[in-house]
């Protein structure tokens, strides 16, 4: 019998610390062995002249997610699974959402068994828009037992946002229950104040989403999360920072020792406020590029590469988060001449995530290949209390690995996404470098494109957060209102 089930023979390994020649050797699912000249597996993938990268893990999807209004993502776990290994990515973190007045049990319940049809592996933050007595006390901790290992906080969203307060309650049981916790930081008000002042003005077209969230919003609000998480001492992620001056404040944090790190997205790299004022044959078509925060400008990608380099932004996701633009479902659920306050803030972007950060990252030279592991994978992984088993390729790891040819020139498409949306925001884009094939747990799932998984062959990954969720120890005046692991 064979020694190994699978050995991928002859390709460039690259982890976050280094990169070198060998073998991969996998039994029953983990990376068994890692050398030159491994004895033959019951299969063998040739990598000569590939890069073998950990499957990249994306800590941030929206996948098949119910929404307020009762309706529910058209990317299912099946769709979302296909595209994730069409891009070389093998793991998702995604949302178990709260709505206000509502529980958490029930929806993640339901959840658990939307994702279990799948074909990735997944697991998923617990967002928190009412903390309530009965949903902090009683129903958060059967979900905390169940593997779910962060909360996450809108502030803002209408249906989601939390009055600093609540904020505050959400950290404090995070610190009681060991959690990380991950902000999406704009200011409510400011949005609401200054979209009804553009919509008074008739300034309605999906570009005055942009002018209805300035870079200073979104600073101002990961000012005060990291302030009340200061206050405190809960550590916290904020996520998908599109601008200097947001990550500016995450950095002036990091130097004074609080514990906040910071994630950013692919369309903040690549996308600016610009897109949004694509006129389409209808003045719609910038509804294509609107998301939360708003995409920036050129400067502002600058900015990011540069926040990346030195370690501030150090995870990138991408927030998947998909809407056709055709069809009554998506962008287009409250008519096309509808206001850009009305149109659902989204896009997708699972499948364009790696080729993106690959492409502009490594084969521009903005960063090492090392770095580019380590932001698409490892620290994810870290991050979400996955290290060890997804994120990395050492021995006893789950055998998930892209096989990347560093090469590949191609240009974005949307049927390369393999989603269920109908458009890609990254449409025509030039990339180089392209996963060739995408191993999860020791299977090839996908060849030359062609996704091969089964559905329901995608495992739930139970998070219990260590060492990157544990407070500091430091107080601002020493008094501890929220003790850590107190009720
Ligand atoms: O516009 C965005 N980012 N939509 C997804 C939900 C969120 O804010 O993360
Ligand atoms: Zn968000
Ligand atoms: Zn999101």
């Amino acid at each position: 019998m064979a020694e190994f089930d699978l050995v991928v023979r002859g390709g460039t390994v690259v982890t976050a610390g280094g990169t070198t020649r060998c073998d991969v050797g996998v039994k029953d699912g983990r990376i068994a062995a890692l050398g030159e000249g491994l004895k033959d597996g019951a299969r063998v993938v040739e990598a000569d002249g590939l890069l073998v990268l950990p499957g990249g893990v994306d800590p941030h999807c929206h996948i098949e997610e119910p929404q307020p209004d009762g309706s529910i993502h058209e990317e299912t776990f099946r769709t979302a699974s296909v595209s994730a290994f069409a891009g070389g990515t093998t793991s998702v973190c995604c949302f178990n959402p709260q709505f206000k007045g509502g529980g958490i049990l029930e929806i993640f319940r339901a959840n658990r068994e939307r994702a279990a049809q799948g074909m990735i592996d997944h697991s998923f933050h617990q967002t928190i828009a009412d903390p309530s007595d009965r949903v902090m006390e009683e129903e958060l901790p059967q979900v905390i037992a169940e593997g779910v290992g962060s909360l996450k906080a809108f502030l803002t969203y209408d249906t989601l946002h939390l009055p600093d307060g609540d904020f505050l309650r959400v950290l404090a049981a995070a610190r009681k229950h060991g959690l990380m916790v991950h902000v999406h930081c704009e200011n409510y008000d400011a949005i609401l104040w200054r979209t009804r002042k553009l919509l008074e003005a008739g300034k309605t077209g999906p570009a005055y989403h942009a002018v209805s969230r300035p870079p200073v919003v979104e600073q101002e609000a990961t000012h005060r999360a990291i302030a009340l998480a200061e206050l405190i001492d809960q550590p916290i992620q904020i996520f998908h920072v599109s601008c200097r001056e947001a990550a500016e404040e995450i950095a002036a944090a990091q130097a004074r020792g609080v514990k906040v790190t910071g994630e950013t997205c692919a369309q903040y790299v690549t996308l600016t406020a610009k897109d949004m004022d694509r006129p389409g044959e209808d003045g719609f078509e910038g509804a294509k590029f609107m998301c939360s925060p708003s995409p920036r400008d050129a400067a502002q990608h600058g900015h990011i590469w540069e926040m990346i380099r030195r370690g501030v932004l150090d995870v990138v996701s991408s927030d998947h988060c998909g809407f056709s633009y055709g069809g009554t479902r998506g962008k287009a659920k409250n008519g096309r001449g509808a206001s850009f306050d009305q149109i659902p803030n989204g896009i997708p972007g699972l499948a364009a995530r790696l080729p993106v950060f690959f492409s502009e990252g490594v084969s521009k030279g903005r960063i090492s290949l090392e770095q580019f592991v380590a932001i698409s994978a490892t620290n994810p992984a870290r991050i979400l209390g996955l290290d060890g088993r997804k994120g990395s390729i050492a021995v006893g790891a789950d055998a998930d690995l892209a096989l990347w040819d560093p090469q590949k020139r191609v240009t974005l498409t949307n049927a390369l996404m393999q989603h269920a949306i109908d458009y890609t925001p990254f449409e025509g884009i030039e990339v180089t470098g392209w996963p060739v094939a995408t191993i999860a747990r020791g299977g090839v799932v996908m060849r030359d494109g062609k996704v091969t998984a089964e559905p329901g062959t995608g495992r739930w990954l139970p998070r219990r957060p260590g060492a990157v969720a544990r407070p500091t120890g430091r107080l601002p005046d020493g008094f501890d209102g929220a003790p850590a692991g107190v009720a």
